[in-house]
């Protein structure tokens, strides 16, 4: 069965909770493509150039392999910064294109959650959800989950990334017009984890 669920929404939202929460539920593969970018641009910064040099950050996006895709390094402020970079060239999303497009048509089903996914990677999921929560929800989260910085810092970095990621001329943060809204500020994890399940079994 081909079948693909696309969840995109600005950063700590809950789109990996839910996605993994999904993908465990229907027995559904599951990527974070947020790794993707992760992984190309830590790469693309660890080679000591300081700045990402476009043409430098696209080759190490060719050559990314899954194994790269591990690592608590990958998890930090600074890389999500810096994947924020690299998502904004189009020549780095060229070459991940591929991979995300035969992996969200997989047979046996497959949950894909990053910002692009319901526009871009996927257009035709069968199911899509945009997934959002206030600032102040969203940075609270975080910075739990980080256990370092200050609140306002954590708060600070994800207004920065988000302001990159909508702003971008290149597959931009935006629902797809098709997207099922849901807003977790106020609801627990596995309220939110309900709710999703309940839009992805309707359309099954
Ligand atoms: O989801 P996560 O916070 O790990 O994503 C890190 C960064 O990667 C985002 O801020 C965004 O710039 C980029 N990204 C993207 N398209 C995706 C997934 C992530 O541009 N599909």
């Amino acid at each position: 069965m081909i079948f693909t669920v696309a969840i995109d929404g600005p950063a700590a939202a809950g789109k990996g909770t839910i996605g993994r929460a999904l993908a465990a539920h229907f027995g559904f593969a599951h990527l974070d493509t947020g790794l993707l970018y992760r992984a190309v641009g830590t790469r693309a910064l660890d080679d000591g150039r300081g700045v990402i040099d476009p043409a430098w950050a696209a080759e190490v996006a060719r050559r990314l392999d899954p194994t790269d895709l591990e690592g608590p390094d990958l998890r930090t402020a600074l890389a999500g910064q810096a994947a924020s970079k690299v998502a904004a060239l189009p020549e780095v999303r060229e070459a991940l294109l591929d991979f995300q497009k035969r992996f969200a048509r997989r047979e046996g089903g497959a949950v894909l959650d990053g910002r692009d996914i319901g526009t871009v990677i996927c257009p035709e999921a069968e199911a899509k959800l945009f997934v959002t929560a206030s600032d102040e929800a969203r940075a609270a989260r975080r910075h739990a989950e980080l256990g370092a910085g200050t609140l306002e810092s954590v708060l600070a970095d994800l207004r920065a990334r988000d302001a990159r990621d909508a702003a971008r001329d290149v597959a931009p943060l935006r629902a797809a017009g098709d997207a099922f809204l849901l807003d977790t500020s106020g609801m627990t994890i596995s309220e939110a984890v309900a709710a999703a399940i309940g839009h992805v079994r309707d359309r099954i």
